[in-house]
């Protein structure tokens, strides 16, 4: 499925929606429900983490986490508790993300986990998670987000 962006707005809302869609359905996953996000800089990963985890009813501010790498947020959807924003962009091996205990939170079906620059850590990732890839378009603020 390909959705066509044609604004910042227009990312945030379709994130928000999906979200919605998928904290009210019901995984039979073992795990966590993981959404890889991958894209050039720039290309809207981050606008889209405001939007889902805005759709999953956080209300804070939500900032790129590239530097402290995880950022987690409490959740109050059926059947969730928290939601974690995993920036790998520094990241060189995984191994620095099994210290951090990524294991867990990825065993956990409470958990719903966003992360930017999945391909750092490809020998990591669950198998069953939502792949997300983020194009630029022709025009300045048109983006092409695929899913699947
Ligand atoms: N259609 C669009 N969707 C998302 N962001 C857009 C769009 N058009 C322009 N932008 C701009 O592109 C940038 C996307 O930044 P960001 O979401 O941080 O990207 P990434 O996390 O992939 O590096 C923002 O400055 C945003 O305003
Ligand atoms: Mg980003």
């Amino acid at each position: 499925m390909v959705y066509k962006s044609e604004s910042f707005r227009q990312t945030k809302n379709f994130a928000v929606q999906m979200a919605k869609e998928i904290s009210t359905t019901k995984f039979r996953a073992k795990g966590a429900v993981v959404l890889t996000l991958r894209g050039n800089l720039g290309s809207g990963k981050t606008t889209f983490t405001q939007g889902f985890l805005k759709g999953l009813g956080i209300k804070k501010k939500i900032t790129s986490p590239t530097f402290v790498i995880q950022k987690n947020y409490k959740l109050k959807a059926k059947g969730y508790k928290l939601a974690y924003h995993i920036d790998c962009y520094r990241i060189k091996k995984s191994q620095e993300l099994l210290i951090l205990g990524i294991k867990e939170i990825f065993d956990n079906p409470k958990n719903i986990v966003l992360i930017e620059w999945p391909e750092r850590i490809s020998g990591i990732l669950p198998k069953e998670r939502i792949r997300i890839n983020f194009k630029y378009g022709k025009k300045e603020n048109e983006r092409k987000v695929v899913i699947g």
